[in-house]
């Protein structure tokens, strides 16, 4: 019996005969979780999260979401599947040619909200993610920043209690990141599972939220960090020189 709201149990993907993508994963995540996913390029992050959208399929073990096992899951059942969670992907995904309101608007009326039901929505969601001042503004006009708000913005359409970001502050300066980070937070505060993937060790690690670190395809901690003592993060250091 299964009872986590995401399990992986033994799981593997292998790419190649060579080639493992994630080696032997086992991993219970409860609704209502932030989880962050770390790591260098290649140990597997994008992998585990690819399994959720089913981007990739794993060739061992056994995955749950919702109590749904995963494994062998058909082709055709994935859209209905995707329409439980939210997915931010890197580069932000924005359609260039149509203003911040009509990308929201458009992934609306894509899953079938009614036109007058949408505009109420997209009013909602620019709010939420803080970028209403922006809503007439076209993709190329906006910072880094605000283009992952608007993209964050349209992964919340189907309302979804699961959000995955893979590297969603990957091409940000850090005082952007943290923006989008502690956005993050504030809708998994207001209920949503929240799994991250990011190579910000050190912003990671002052917010206080469940790291998953990957190396090579395994778990190699797993963990919250905590603040105590004398910890400090080595950017956090400033050199007063010698005296
Ligand atoms: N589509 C793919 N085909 C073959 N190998 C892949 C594919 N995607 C990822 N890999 C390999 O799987 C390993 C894990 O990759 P990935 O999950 O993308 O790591 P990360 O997101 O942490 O950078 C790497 O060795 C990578 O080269
Ligand atoms: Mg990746």
């Amino acid at each position: 019996m299964n009872t986590s709201f995401i399990q992986y149990e033994d799981v593997s993907v292998q790419y190649s005969p060579y080639v493992m993508g994630i080696d032997n994963i086992n991993l219970s995540i409860e609704q209502g979780e932030f989880v962050f996913f770390i790591g260098p390029t290649g140990s597997g992050k994008s992998t585990t999260l690819k399994l959720l959208t089913r981007e990739v399929e794993h060739t061992s073990g056994h995955l749950w979401l919702s109590g749904k096992l995963l494994d062998h899951w058909k082709e055709s059942s994935i859209p209905i599947l995707r329409r439980n969670m939210g997915i931010v992907p890197q580069n932000c995904g924005l359609l260039p040619n149509k203003k911040v309101w009509e990308n929201i608007n458009y992934a609306l009326r894509a899953i079938g909200v009614p036109r007058r039901t949408a505009r109420k929505r997209v009013i909602e969601i620019l709010e939420q993610v803080n970028i209403a001042q922006r809503a007439d503004a076209y993709p190329s006009e906006l910072s880094g920043g605000e283009k992952q708000r608007v993209a964050i913005g349209r992964a919340l359409v189907n309302n979804p209690p699961l959000l995955i970001a893979d590297e969603p502050t990957a091409n940000l300066d850090p005082e952007c990141s943290l923006d989008i980070m502690s956005l993050l937070m504030r809708l998994n505060d207001e209920g949503t599972t929240v799994l991250v993937s990011t190579h910000e060790h050190h912003l990671v690690t002052m917010l206080k939220k469940r790291v998953i670190n990957l190396s090579r395809g395994k778990i190699v901690t797993d963990d919250v960090p905590s603040l105590d003592n004398n910890y400090l993060a080595p950017e956090m250091y400033v050199y007063s020189g010698p005296n």
